[in-house]
């Protein structure tokens, strides 16, 4: 297929990539910061522009990573009648691109993507598209680059990318405070690599409720009197420690309550 990519950033790079590494033609980067533009344009052996209007119109699929506010306000600046024209964003209704052509859609990885990072992992595709034909067309194209695409509507998109910032985004933040922790009281934060694989491995096989391990579930006082102890010259990790201690001992005394 040929493809322009709209934005040079995280989501553009790697699904960019993917796109060329599984042999579509990449014909132009179009990203509001020409240098970006050209970056990328020069791994994918493309045109590159810093002007929307200059958009290359040959085009089969134009593929918009950009941020979630730009999207918005995409439909004011551009028109591309009659071309498959779909966003990243797991957040934004695919009909906000609709204004830019009514053949609208949805490539959304979820995936947590950085363009820095390689090898580029996997990344499952949800998709979606204005037209049901193109629902077909764009899931053809998304198993060239992805071993796992699904279809997802606007709603189930939403849902699952508040789930993704729980389990990626809090959850790094939850490391980052455990790393910074361990570098303050020199001790290696690297050790903990295994612990954090099986953790999260274990959910291939069990639901996360049931491999809960740790004092707060097991009610060991002396121990989390310890941990808080400890903690007293860090005041942000303690209210985090509090917090999920004191909401992991309510859901394991009465686990129908969850949410
Ligand atoms: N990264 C992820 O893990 C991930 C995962 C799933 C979905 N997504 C979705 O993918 C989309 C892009 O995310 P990203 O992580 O790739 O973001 P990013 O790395 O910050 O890149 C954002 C891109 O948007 C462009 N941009 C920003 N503001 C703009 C504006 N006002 N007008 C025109 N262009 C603008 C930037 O262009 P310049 O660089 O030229 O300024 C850049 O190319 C978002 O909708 C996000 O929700 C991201």
């Amino acid at each position: 297929m040929k493809v322009v990519i709209i934005g040079s950033g995280n989501a553009a790079t790697v699904l960019g990539t993917k796109i060329f590494q599984a042999g579509h033609e990449i014909l132009q980067v179009i990203s509001r910061q020409q240098a970006h533009a050209a970056r990328l344009a020069s791994a994918l052996h493309s045109t590159f522009s810093s002007d929307l209007s200059a958009i290359n119109r040959e085009a089969e699929l134009y593929l918009a990573a950009l941020s979630d506010n730009a999207l918005y306000g995409m439909g004011a600046q551009l028109s591309l009648p009659g071309k498959l024209v779909v966003h990243t964003a797991g957040t934004v209704p695919k009909e906000v691109l609709r204004t830019v052509s009514a053949r609208c859609g949805v490539l959304y990885p979820l995936q947590s993507l950085r363009k820095e990072i390689f090898p580029f992992p996997e990344v499952p595709l949800l998709i979606d598209a204005c037209e049901p034909g193109d629902r077909v067309r764009l899931a053809d194209f998304a198993r060239t680059i992805s071993a796992f695409v699904r279809e997802a509507g606007d709603e189930e998109r939403l849902k699952l990318h508040l789930a993704a910032v729980m389990v990626n985004n809090f959850t790094n933040y939850l490391y980052t405070m455990a790393a910074d922790f361990c570098g303050r009281e020199k001790v290696d934060f690297l050790l903990l690599l295994p612990l954090i694989k099986e953790t999260a491995d274990r959910l291939s096989h069990f639901p996360p409720r049931d491999v809960q391990t740790g004092p707060a579930v097991r009610g060991d006082d002396s121990t989390i009197q310890k941990h808080l102890d400890l903690l007293s010259n860090y005041k942000e990790m303690m209210e985090f420690y509090q917090l999920f201690t004191n909401k992991i001992e309510a859901f394991y005394n009465n686990p129908e309550i969850p949410s």
